[in-house]
Formats: C-alpha cells, structure tokens, sequence
C-alpha cells in the first residue's frame, strides 16, 4: 500500500467515507456475543464502557440525555451556545447527582424557614426531599414533596418548617463510621428498611444521604460509566472566546469530568492555540478534549496539548460546512489521517448513520464516536414532541449554526451571519437506551465477525493495517449493503 506523502493516508482511504468499505470477516473465536467488553477510551484519562458521546448540541443533549448516556456507559457532552453559564453547571450538577450511592451534598432547609422556601428550593433544584437542619445546623427531619404536597390543600406559604417536617425520631439514619461502597449502603438500608436513609457524624452533622431509587439504579445499569466516587461521568462545552474560562472554572466547580473546547475549526494558531495555553494556565491537568480537526497536521497540532480529540469536519446531519465552504474530508478519511498523527483518543465527530458505521470509525483508529441526529428526536432529547400531520410525531434536530439556532441565541434574524447548518424533523423513537442497546449489540456482534473478544483487540489489530480489513465497496455492493 503506498502512502501520500502530503496527505500521509494510505491511497486507499483518500477521500472515502463509511459506506465505501465494507469489513472483511474473520475466523471468529467468541461463543457468545453478550459478554464481549467494548471498554475504551473518551480521552487520555476518562474511560467509557459504551464507545458512543452524545454530542454537544441544543436538541441533542441536556441532563436527561446525559445521564442515560452515562448510564449505558458512554458519555453526554453538554452544550454551551445559548445557555448561560449557571444553567450550564446546573446541568453538570443535576447529573452528578442523579445517581449516586451517597448524595454527599444533600439539599438542606432550615428548620424556621417557610414552606414557601421549601417549595421553591425544590423546583429550583428538580428534586423531591429536603433535609432539615436545627438552627445549631444538625439534622433535625426530613421534608419530603409528598409531605409538601398534602399540606398544599390547605396552603400556608409560612408555615414554619419545623411544624410540618418528619421528626429526627421518625427518620432512618445512622452514624456507622464509614459507608464506601454501593454494598454496604445497600446493607445499611436494608437494616432501617426505609426508603431514604440519612448518614450522620456522632455528633448529628449530615454526612450523606442514601436512597434505595440511587442503589436500586447501581445494580440495575451494569454498564454505567461512573467517577471514583459512584457518580454519572459527564462533560460540558465551551468555546475558545469570551467567557469560556469563566465557564470553564464554574463547569469544573460544579464537578465537570472533562472539558470539550468547541470550534467549528480547531487547527488554529492565533485563537485555538492561546485558549488551550490559558486553559492549562488556569486549570493545569484538568481533562481537556479539543476540536474539530480533520486532518493529519490538524491533529499533530492538537495532539501535544490536548488529551482528547475531536475528528470532522462537515459530515454531519446538521451541517452545510462542505456546502457552504467547500470544505472538509471525507469522514473515514479524516480519522484514518488524525490517527496517524495523533497519541491522544480520537473521538470520530459526525456523520455516523448506523451502528456499521460506528464500528468502521472504530476500527479505522477512533476510540469513541459522537453522534447527534442519530440520538436526537427520543425521549432523552431535549425539545417537545410535535404532532405533525403530515409527518406523524417528530423532534426537531438543529445544526448548532443553523438559521434556527442562530436566531434562538441572537433573537432577531438582522444578527445572524456564518450560517453553516440546518434543521431537520426527526420522526420520534421512544427513549435513547434502546438505541444504545442496539448500539451495544452490534459492535458487539462486529467483533465476534472481526475474530477477536473484545472491542479493544480488535481496533489494535486493525488499526494496525486498515487496507487488510476494510473491503472497498462498489457502487453495487453499496446498494446491496445500504440502500435497502
Ligand atoms: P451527526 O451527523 O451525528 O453530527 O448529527 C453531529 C455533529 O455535527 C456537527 N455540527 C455541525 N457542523 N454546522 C456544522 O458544520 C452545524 O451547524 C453543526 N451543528 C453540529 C458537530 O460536530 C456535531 O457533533
């Protein structure tokens, strides 16, 4: 196989995308697919159990997504534009601490506060339990929405706390010294046989909070992707101008675990470069994930001080980059170029159609992918269900630099300008874990098909020597393949 000196991709790969290869079976060793591990890398020093990153776009991911993603072992990017800052790390917030074996930081009230305060701490925060402190700052009960809730037939905005809450005496808690595990808080609630169990210092400090909803979804997601502490993984978004280390600094404060500096063009000397450079400054190690590049150089330039990178430039749904500019690679391409230049985790950024493409970025040399158009229009999506009556139920899905998303941020249509992106109708499909099921299935299937046991020996092998595995597929064999 001869290499392109300027390109540096094999000849074979130039300019091609997913549906130009097929992958060449191998003699399969694997007796049964289910258990086949598809553990890889999202970025130097966070690890996915699931090789699939929900992308950071308005309809695509908000917390529900997130957390799903997590939950099935992949990740959910949050996304920057249009939201603020605060509800940015609230986002991070809220998925932190949707599923943890201790809530380490529950939700307090005071026990001389109103029930008016009460009610609006909670639906600020989303949540359906208040821990109530003595004013020497102990825990002196409980206030649960249900609680809250039977009061409201006869609603006094300032009825005191106090009154109305579920006495210390009336609660479970313990004081064991310490709880490190899902087990052990399992046992430790299994004693009390209550549904919330609130863990206290000797002296009657909070220390956490246990639910049996958090332990009963640790044993329920065996997949999920969590941090050191049994808490969802997630990353947000920023850019590269403006506010993006004021951001950046209240993102990780809220318990980010990754970074993902956001641009439509990332090889770039004179912005990208100096943001990264203030970035390190401010935040050191933190994890960093940069792009998007779609080149050789472009990854040789981020691959020295990023610990992830982000590959594509204009294969996406919502894109019109390569309409409007005449720009971009070839998605296959593109990650077979950065691979070569790169000693970071490529994340393959857009354009995957089906889980067969997801293996082929895979096995070209990305170690997880990104999608958008691919998770949007389901449950976990953000925006409404809308009954149309010519097309039936559908979610819109919107380019980042869509007209739509550009007026939405700008607020009047004088303001818009680089219009590279566009708005589709995605028909509705019901909640993302069943896609990220099938998702799973079928990489796993691929590498029982690719002779190996586990996604990881596979993309070592084929990374390897792409040209031995990957089938070019002619215009019928396309047709034979894809277009059914
Ligand atoms: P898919 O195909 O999975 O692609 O929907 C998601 C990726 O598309 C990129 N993106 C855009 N690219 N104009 C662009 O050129 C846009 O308006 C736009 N919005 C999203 C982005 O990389 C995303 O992850």
């Amino acid at each position: 196989m001869t290499r392109n000196q300027y390109f540096e991709v094999e000849e074979v790969f130039l300019g091609t995308t997913f549906d130009d290869f097929t992958l060449n079976p191998q003699c399969s060793v694997a007796v049964t697919r289910d258990s086949i591990p598809l553990k890889t890398k999202f970025s130097k020093n966070v690890s996915l159990n699931l090789p699939v990153v929900s992308a950071n776009m308005g309809t695509v991911t908000g917390p529900a997504m997130a957390i799903a993603m997590a939950q099935e072992g992949g990740i959910g990017i949050l996304p920057r534009g249009g939201v603020t800052i605060s509800s940015e790390a609230n986002w991070v917030k809220e998925v932190k601490r949707a599923e943890n074996f201790i809530i380490e930081k529950p939700h307090t009230i005071h026990s001389y506060q109103t029930l008016a305060e009460a009610r609006n701490l909670m639906d600020l925060h989303k949540i359906g339990t208040l821990l109530v402190l003595s004013e020497t700052g102990k825990f002196a009960g409980i206030l649960s929405a249900k609680r809250k809730m039977m009061l409201c037939g006869s609603y006094d905005g300032e009825r005191k706390i106090a009154d109305i809450m579920t006495e210390r005496n009336q609660c479970g808690y313990t004081t064991r010294e310490s709880i490190s595990s899902a087990e052990e808080a399992a046992e430790e609630l299994a004693k009390h046989d209550k549904e919330k169990l609130v863990w206290l210092s000797e002296d009657m400090r909070i220390r956490g909070l246990i639910t049996t909803k958090d332990i009963g979804n640790l044993l329920h997601h065996k997949w999920a992707n969590k941090d050191a502490k049994g808490r969802l993984i997630v990353g947000a978004a920023i850019g590269v101008t403006g506010d993006y280390i004021e951001r950046a600094s209240e993102l990780i404060k809220a318990g980010v675990d990754v970074i993902v500096m956001d641009t439509a063009h990332a090889h770039n000397q004179k912005v990208v470069l100096p943001a990264i450079r203030e970035f390190r400054k401010h935040f050191q190690q933190f994890e960093l994930v940069c792009g998007n590049v779609a080149t050789y150089e472009g990854a040789e330039f981020l691959s020295e001080i990023a610990d992830g990178i982000k590959v594509g430039i204009g294969p996406g749904a919502g894109c019109r980059t390569r309409n409007e500019t005449g720009v971009g690679v070839g998605q296959l391409d593109a990650v077979r170029s950065a691979f070569l230049a790169s000693s970071v985790p490529l994340i393959a950024d857009g354009g995957i159609k089906k889980t067969g493409d997801i293996a082929k970025a895979l096995c070209m040399g990305a170690s997880s992918v990104m999608l958008g158009e691919f998770l949007a229009g389901t449950d976990e999506s953000p925006g409404e269900i809308i009954n149309d009556p010519a097309k039936g139920r559908i979610k819109k899905y919107r380019g980042e630099t869509s007209p739509q998303a550009k007026l939405s941020i700008a607020g009047s249509a004088e303001n818009i300008k680089n219009v590279e992106g566009q708005e589709k109708d995605i028909e509705y499909r019901g909640s993302v874990k069943d896609i990220l099921r099938g998702i799973r299935e079928g990489l796993q299937s691929m590498v029982s098909f690719m002779g190996e046991e586990s996604l990881a020996s596979v993309r070592d092998k084929v990374n390897e020597e792409p040209w031995r595995y990957f089938r070019p597929a002619s215009s019928a064999t396309q047709k034979e393949s894809f277009k059914k």
